[in-house]
């Protein structure tokens, strides 16, 4: 299966929004997120074209399918943390995360990592 990490944009970042919510159980802060509340997100703590001194690198993993997952890498002096590590229900158990997280690994290599 044809497997991709897409970062994150303002043409993309609301494919990320179904995700979050479909695994909300997963996160500390685990109350479903709405439209607007994902888009005020999106504007003020991520968009990479205003964030010059991006450290969070966010990204939709794709297959042939779309989107269906989500991976997320916080970077500091010290080391990586993967945030956001989720695959809908439906494609689980197929290998995705594996390939994802080895393909994450290589675009932000030579660090410590966390999760
Ligand atoms: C955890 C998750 C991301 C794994 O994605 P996936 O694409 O199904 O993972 P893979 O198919 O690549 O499986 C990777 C390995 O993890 C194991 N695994 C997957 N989910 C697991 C779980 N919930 N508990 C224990 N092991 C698990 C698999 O058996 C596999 O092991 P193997 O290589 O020895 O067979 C996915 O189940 C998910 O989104 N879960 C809900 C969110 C979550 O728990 N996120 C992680 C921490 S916040």
């Amino acid at each position: 299966m044809k497997i991709e990490l897409i970062q994150l944009d303002k043409d993309n970042y609301t494919e990320a929004l179904p995700i979050r919510n479909e695994n909300v159980k997963y996160f500390f802060d685990s109350h479903p997120i709405g439209v607007l509340e994902h888009e005020i997100w999106f504007e003020t703590r991520y968009h990479p074209q205003k964030n010059i001194n991006q450290s969070y690198f966010f990204y939709l993993i794709k297959t042939d399918d779309g989107t269906v997952g989500t991976i997320a890498v916080d970077t500091n002096s010290y080391w990586h943390i993967m945030k956001n590590v989720c695959v809908l229900r439906k494609y689980r158990g197929k290998g995705i995360m594996t390939k994802a997280i080895d393909m994450l690994m290589k675009k932000h290599p030579s660090k410590d990592w966390g999760e």
